[in-house]
């Protein structure tokens, strides 16, 4: 059952929203040549139990998934899409990662992810995370009431596509609230008009992930977790809690 938030949930969610934003800023600013994932995953860590807050990632096990996962961030380097457990990798120049976290606070959950480089990026780096972070946007100005699931997906899709991206199809966003992911799924591509109504009081998190080969298809990596492209071209990955409002779109993961 899809549920709707009302104006005060909404509220709660953007603090949920604001612990996350706050430990990607903090990941961000500490990741450098050298720094290992496990190291970033810590600081992420101690920045939500800071915030009085609980890391939505840890022990969630999703359907998909052969273990609870380990970890309170994603963090999916270089060839690797989304779900990437950090691990005592140091990051090297030029790498591009992504880090993906979640945070619980008074029981609403906020989910988000950047990606960015390390060190001197290469400038195919630049432009999928460019393109990325333009398909969340256009996926955002597409979320307002009255217009349809599959206008989100075929605004994140149109730009992905349009820069020769792939688009892996099993993985996309989802409705997220008390639980971090609820009905519905919201496919990284799809038919405008179409798929369900959106309204006021919808809160969905938007993640496009972007594939640099052009091919839409992964392989899971041993662990069970770790997406990795089949061609070993680079990933990027961005997302977004976004809440339908009569105003327009609210963004509910800013510090
Ligand atoms: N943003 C990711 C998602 O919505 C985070 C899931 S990682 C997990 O699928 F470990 F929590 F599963
Ligand atoms: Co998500």
């Amino acid at each position: 059952m899809i549920e709707l938030k009302t104006p005060a949930a909404i509220d709660a969610m953007a603090a949920a929203g604001a612990v996350v934003a706050r430990a990607l800023d903090a990941v961000h600013d500490a990741a450098a040549i050298g720094v290992t994932l496990r190291e970033l995953d810590a600081l992420a860590r101690t920045v939500i139990a800071d915030a009085g807050a609980t890391p939505a990632f840890l022990h969630y096990q999703p359907s998909f998934a052969p273990t609870p996962y380990p970890a309170v961030i994603c963090a999916s380097v270089n060839d690797v899409i989304v779900h990437g457990i950090p691990d005592d990798t140091a990051l090297r120049d030029g790498d591009l990662v992504s880090i993906d976290c979640g945070a619980t606070l008074a029981g609403w959950v906020g989910d988000s992810a950047i990606s960015f480089t390390i060190g001197t990026p290469h400038p195919d780096d630049t432009h999928l995370i460019d393109t990325a972070t333009r398909a969340l946007a256009a996926g955002v100005a597409a979320a307002i009431p009255g217009a349809h699931l599959g206008d989100i997906g075929a605004a994140i899709g149109a730009v992905g596509r349009a820069a020769g991206y792939g688009i892996p199809h099993d993985f996309g966003g989802h409705g997220i609230g008390r639980a971090m992911h609820e009905p519905p799924s919201v496919p990284n591509d799809g038919r405008p008009g179409r798929g369900l109504r959106l309204r006021e009081g919808l809160v969905l998190a938007l993640e496009p992930m972007f594939l640099a080969g052009g091919h839409d298809d992964y392989r899971t990596a041993a662990d069970g977790w770790a997406l990795h492209t089949l061609d070993g071209s680079r990933a990027a990955h961005v997302e977004h809690t976004v809440a339908i409002t009569a105003d327009g779109p609210r963004l509910l993961t800013t510090a």
